[in-house]
């Protein structure tokens, strides 16, 4: 039986007064990838900040490898538990390099600083996202795709087994996109790394996910294969969308092919 790593129990998070994301449960299963998806503003970044531990649970739990995630120290989360957020901010002057290196904090102690173990772990990460050759750059002077790849760098820095990432494919053109995922793929499929991910693109998430979470105003509509996710009744109730899902030419995944308004026809 695979084992589940990371667990929402009866989970609620929000902010203020207001609760974002209510009741909800959710398995993440050893090795597996997860998309979330949903609209605007439906909770997807509010969940995964809760499964990281930056945001805390008004009631119910986060449970990560059996324990529960508020009662284990920051440090000890770091070593499993990498995550990307979605709009992080660099200090002003940080090189890539030096980004990248924080990566590493969880790994360090009092009496060891800085390692080669170190040095190679984040000569490893720049290469996979391919910012080997921008790493002496300063993050702020980045256009905004290679400032999202030297971000995905800091997290693979890290070393962890499980990634939460916050729509790590933001302001990528089509191809670096895709390079991403691949890479996430990777990690998948040759390091047994447990992802959890929020996706816009749908094509792309059905195509990499073994898993979609389908949320609206903070709950998990549904949740399963891509091709039981994304059916064009799921499409109109989770984004209000009128969609036409194909196969894939190259897949064999769902494709959604939106509709629009000037191009819908009228019910007889
Ligand atoms: N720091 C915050 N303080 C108060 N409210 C917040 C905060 N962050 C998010 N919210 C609110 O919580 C709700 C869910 O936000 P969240 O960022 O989780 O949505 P999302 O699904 O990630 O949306 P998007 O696709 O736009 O990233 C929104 O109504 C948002 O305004
Ligand atoms: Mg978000």
């Amino acid at each position: 039986m695979t084992a589940v790593r990371l667990q929402a129990q009866a989970l609620s998070v929000g902010y203020g007064e207001r609760l974002v994301v209510s009741g909800l449960d959710l398995d993440v299963l050893s090795g597996s990838v997860t998309a979330v998806i949903g609209p605007n503003g439906c909770g997807k970044s509010t969940l995964l900040r809760a499964l990281g531990r930056l945001l805390p649970a008004r009631s119910g739990a986060v449970v990560l490898d059996g324990k529960r995630i508020d009662r284990t120290p920051t440090r000890e989360v770091a070593k499993v538990l990498a995550m990307l957020p979605q709009s992080p901010q660099a200090p002003e002057g940080l090189t890539v390099a030096e980004l990248v290196a924080r990566g590493r904090h969880p790994h360090q102690a009092w009496y060891r600083q800085w390692s080669p173990e170190d040095e190679a772990a984040v000569a490893s990460a720049l290469e996979m996202t391919g910012m080997a050759e921008l790493a002496e750059r300063t993050v702020d002077e980045l256009s905004g795709g290679q400032r999202q790849r030297a971000w995905i760098s800091m997290a693979l820095a890290q070393g962890t087994d499980l990634l939460l990432l916050d729509e790590p494919t933001t302001y990528l053109d089509l191809a670096h996109q895709v390079d991403v995922l691949d890479l996430v793929q990777r990690l998948h499929r040759d390091f047994s790394r447990t992802v959890v991910m929020v996706l816009h693109d749908l094509n792309l998430a059905a195509r990499y996910a073994d898993r979609l979470v389908a949320m609206k105003d903070g709950r998990i509509v549904v949740a399963g294969p891509p091709s039981d996710v994304l059916t064009e009744p799921n499409l109109l109730a989770v984004f209000d969308l009128d969609a036409r899902v194909v196969p894939d030419p190259v897949t064999s995944t769902p494709l959604v092919i939106p509709i629009g308004h000037r191009h819908r026809t009228r019910e007889p």
